[in-house]
């Protein structure tokens, strides 16, 4: 944990946070929009509170379910170039109530 986060807090001092949010942004507009921004789909609705019941089962799982594929969610939610810390970022920005 605490270690988790003094890599955050290095990576936030040696890459701007803007470049970080850019490139999140563009893996999300390429990759999960298909589903997270269609609510037919059935996926939990970027930028709404459809986040908060999810983000309750920690990020760990959230990434590892990102990772394997869950239900209707595709494995990677089809971004085979994603790691891990990139599917966190996407979540991340994804869950932010705008
Ligand atoms: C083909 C459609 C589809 C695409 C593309 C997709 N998702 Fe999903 N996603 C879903 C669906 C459907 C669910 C709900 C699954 C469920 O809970 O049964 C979901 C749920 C999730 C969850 C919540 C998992 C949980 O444990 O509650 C995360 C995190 C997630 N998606 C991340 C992503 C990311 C990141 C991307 C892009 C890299 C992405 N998804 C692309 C369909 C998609």
């Amino acid at each position: 944990m605490i270690k988790k986060l003094s890599t955050g807090l290095l990576l936030m001092i040696a890459c701007s946070a803007n470049a970080t949010d850019e490139y999140s942004k563009e893996l999300y507009d390429i990759y999960c929009t298909a589903c997270h921004a269609v609510a037919a789909s059935g996926a939990p609705q970027a930028f709404t509170s459809e986040w908060d019941e999810r983000l309750d089962k920690g990020m760990t799982t959230l990434v590892n379910h990102a990772i394997n594929g869950i239900g209707n969610m595709p494995p990677m939610g089809t971004c085979a170039e994603c790691s891990a810390e990139d599917l966190e970022d996407i979540i991340r920005y994804m869950a932010q109530e705008q």
